[in-house]
C-alpha cells in the first residue's frame, strides 16, 4: 500500500466540541417546528387523503415571475470566474457568444416558433406538477399523467427529481418554491424513522415525501395536511437514498447564489442540517478508501444494478456537496473538527478518483499489462485487478481521444461501465481534472451515437446482458438490456450534460443534444426514459409527463440561454485547497510504531 501525505498546516483545527449530539434540537424562531411526536402520530393516520395537486383555491405559485432571466443575481458569486481559474471556458457575460458558437444556433423562424411552443408547454406542465403544503408551493410531483391509474410512488415529491425543477424555478426568478422545499425537507431530516426496529442515521434525507390530508380527530369536516416522508422504508428494495442529502446541500447553495438570499443557509437549523448530513458521510467506518461506501441502488439508479461499494455517482455528488458545505458552513469553534475532516476528505477523494478511476487508451493498456498478486507498499496494481477483466467491448469502444471515470472500484474489480451522471458531475464539481473533464466530453463527442443516439442521454453504457444481467440485477424484468437503468436513455440527464458542457466552454455540444431531444420529446409526452441501444422506443414501463424530463429539458434551455447561471453549481477550490491538493505526494508508507511519543509530521491516508 502507498500512503498519501498532506501538509500539516492544512489539517489544523480545534478539539472536538460535541457538535453532533443526537439530541441536538433545531431552534429557529422563524420556522414553526412540529414536534416529532406529533409528526409520528399523524404519519400513521392516513384517512381522508385528498389529491393535494388540485387546489384551485391556491394560485400555481404566489411569487413574482419575471419573464426574463437576466435579473438573476449571480454577480454575487464569490469564486473566481472560470477564466481566472484557468479553465477553457466562456462562462463570463461577454463570453456567451464564444460558448454558443456563431451559427450553431441558426434556426428558421418556423423552427424558432416550434421550439418556443415546446418551451411554453414544458413550463406549463412544470407549473402543473407543483405540490402545495398549507397553501405554499413546496415541490413537484414525480410524474403527472392524469390517465395513469397505477401511480405507485410517482405521486410523491422526490428530492433528486426536484433538482432540475428547482434549477428551472430559480432561473425563472421563482425562488419561494425552492426555499420552501429546502426548509420543509430539512424538517423531515430529523424524523424518527425505523425499518424493522433499526434506526438509520439521523442526518438521512428522505428519497421522497407526500403531502397527505388527514381529518382531525373525530371531525370529518376538517382536515390537516401533513408531510409523509419515505426514507427507503417503503421504497422498492428498502434502500437508503444517500444522494438526497448531497443534492439538498447543492440546491441550498444554488438557491443562495441565484436568489442572493443567504439568510436561509445562515439559519441555525439549516447549519445543523448541513452538519448532520456531513456527519453521516464522514463517520469513520471500516473503509480503507476515501470514497463513500454505499449499498446498491442508493442514488438515481435505485434498484439492484451492481453499483454497491463505491459508485462514481455517489462520489461525484459527495465531492460536490463537500465543496458546497465548506463554502456555506459558518466558521465557529465547534465546527473546526468537522471542517478539518471535510478538507482532508476532499483532498483524499479527489486524488483517489483522479488516479484510480480514470481510464483512457494509455491507462487501459497499462491495466492490460498489469502484473498481479503484488504484495508491497509500492505495488502498481494496487487493487489486484486481473487484466482479463477488461471487457472485450471496451477494447473496441475506447476512443483514441478521450477517456472517462469508471463506474466503481473494489478489490480485484473495476466496473468499466460508463455511468453518465457520475462522469458529468465529476466535470461539474472539479472532481475530474480539467484535462480529464475535456477528455470526458471528447469521449461523449466520439461516442455520440451510443450516448445520445435518438434521445439523450444514456444512463450507462453498455447494458448488462445474458448471465451477467441475471446475476447482477437478480433477473430484474424492469432492468432488461437497454431498458430503464440498464442502458436506458433518460432525458433528465440533459441538464447535467448542459452544466458540464458550459463549464468546459463547450455549450454547443449540449445544444446539439437538446436539439435531438426536441425532435420528439413533447410528441412522446415527456417520457421518463427510452429503451433500445439508440433510445428509439419510449421505455417499456416509462411514465408519461415525467417532471424531471420536462424540467431537465427546460433547465438545459435556460442555462444555454444564460450560461453564466451555471455557476450556481460550480464551486471553485480556493487557493488553500488547491495548494494542499498539489502537495499530495505518494510515498511508501513508513511503518509507524503504535503509541510513538513523537507526533507525526504528516497526516497519512491509505489510498
Ligand atoms: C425511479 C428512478 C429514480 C427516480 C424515481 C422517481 O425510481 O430510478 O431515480 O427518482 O423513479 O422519478
Amino acid at each position: 500500500m502507498m500512503n498519501l501525505e498532506i501538509s500539516p498546516q492544512f489539517l489544523s483545527g480545534n478539539p472536538p466540541h460535541g457538535v453532533y449530539s443526537r439530541s441536538w434540537s433545531r431552534i429557529n424562531p422563524r420556522w414553526p417546528s412540529r414536534s416529532r411526536a406529533h409528526n409520528r402520530k399523524i404519519c400513521v393516520y392516513w384517512k381522508g387523503e385528498t389529491d393535494t395537486r388540485k387546489r384551485p383555491e391556491f394560485p400555481i405559485c404566489r411569487c413574482q415571475r419575471p419573464d426574463r432571466v437576466a435579473d438573476l443575481r449571480i454577480e454575487s458569486t464569490n469564486g473566481p470566474s472560470f477564466r481566472e481559474a484557468g479553465e477553457k471556458s466562456s462562462l463570463t457575460e461577454e463570453g456567451e457568444e464564444d460558448l454558443l458558437g456563431a451559427g450553431s444556433f441558426s434556426r428558421t423562424t418556423q423552427n424558432k416558433n416550434k421550439v418556443q411552443s415546446l418551451e411554453d408547454e414544458a413550463w406549463r406542465l412544470l407549473k402543473q406538477s407543483v405540490v402545495y403544503y398549507c397553501g405554499n408551493p413546496i415541490g413537484t410531483i414525480a410524474a403527472n399523467d392524469p390517465s395513469d391509474t397505477s401511480v405507485l410512488n410517482y405521486d410523491q415529491v422526490f428530492i433528486r427529481d426536484f433538482i432540475p425543477s428547482g434549477v428551472t424555478f430559480l432561473l425563472k426568478g421563482e425562488y419561494d418554491i425552492v426555499r420552501n422545499f429546502i426548509l420543509h425537507t430539512l424538517q423531515l431530516q430529523s424524523w424518527e424513522k425505523t425499518v424493522d426496529c433499526h434506526s438509520p442515521g439521523q442526518g438521512l434525507m428522505p428519497a421522497s415525501f407526500k403531502v397527505r390530508s388527514i381529518s382531525l380527530d373525530g371531525d370529518e369536516s376538517s382536515s390537516e395536511e401533513v408531510l409523509d416522508p419515505d426514507f427507503g422504508e417503503s421504497a422498492i428494495g428498502r434502500v437508503a437514498p444517500v444522494d438526497s442529502g448531497l443534492w439538498w446541500i447543492m440546491l441550498l447553495r444554488a438557491y443562495g447564489k441565484v436568489s442572493g438570499d443567504l439568510s436561509v443557509q445562515e439559519r441555525i437549523d439549516v447549519q445543523t442540517g448541513i452538519k448532520m448530513i456531513l456527519k453521516l458521510c464522514l463517520t469513520d467506518g471500516f473503509d480503507m478508501f476515501p470514497t463513500l461506501l454505499v449499498t446498491d441502488g442508493s442514488c438515481m439508479i435505485d434498484r439492484r444494478m451492481g453499483i454497491h461499494g463505491h459508485p462514481l455517482e455517489i462520489q461525484a455528488l459527495f465531492y460536490s456537496a463537500l465543496l458546497c458545505a465548506r463554502e456555506m458552513l459558518a466558521p465557529e469553534d465547534g465546527s473546526a473538527d468537522l471542517i478539518r475532516a471535510l478538507n482532508n476528505r476532499l483532498i483524499a477523494l479527489s486524488f483517489h478518483i483522479r488516479e484510480y478511476y480514470w481510464v483512457d487508451m494509455k491507462k487501459l493498456n497499462e491495466i492490460y499489462r498489469y502484473k498481479t498478486e503484488e504484495y508491497s507498499y509500492d505495488a502498481i496494481n494496487k487493487f489486484n485487478i486481473y487484466p482479463d477483466q477488461i471487457s472485450p467491448w471496451l477494447m473496441d469502444w475506447m476512443p483514441n481521444n478521450g477517456g472517462y471515470l469508471i463506474g466503481n472500484l473494489q478489490p480485484a474489480h473495476m466496473d468499466f461501465r460508463f455511468f453518465s451522471l457520475g462522469n458529468l458531475w465529476s466535470v461539474v464539481s472539479n472532481l475530474a481534472t480539467p484535462a480529464q473533464s475535456h477528455a470526458i466530453l471528447d469521449l461523449i463527442d466520439a461516442k455520440w451515437a451510443d450516448l445520445v443516439g435518438d434521445m439523450p442521454f444514456k444512463i450507462c453504457y453498455p447494458a448488462l446482458d445474458g448471465q451477467e444481467w441475471a446475476i447482477i440485477t437478480g433477473s430484474d424484468p424492469k432492468n432488461t438490456p437497454w431498458s430503464y437503468h440498464n442502458g436506458g436513455s433518460w432525458p433528465t440527464l440533459l441538464w447535467q450534460l448542459t452544466v458540464a458542457c458550459i463549464k468546459m466552454g463547450r455549450g454547443d455540444m449540449a445544444a446539439r443534444a437538446v436539439e435531438v431531444a426536441e425532435q420528439r420529446i413533447a410528441q412522446d409526452k415527456w417520457p421518463e426514459y427510452y429503451d433500445t441501444k439508440r433510445g428509439r422506443f419510449i421505455g417499456k414501463q416509462a411514465r408519461f409527463y415525467q417532471t424531471w424530463s420536462i424540467a431537465g429539458y427546460l433547465a438545459a434551455k435556460l442555462l444555454l440561454a444564460n450560461p453564466t447561471a451555471a455557476t450556481m453549481f460550480v464551486v471553485h477550490e480556493d487557493a488553500e485547497l488547491l495548494n494542499a491538493m498539489n502537495n499530495v505526494r505518494l510515498t511508501p508508507s513508513p511503518r509507524r510504531k503504535r503509541g510513538s511519543s513523537k507526533p507525526p509530521q504528516k497526516t497519512s491516508y491509505i489510498v
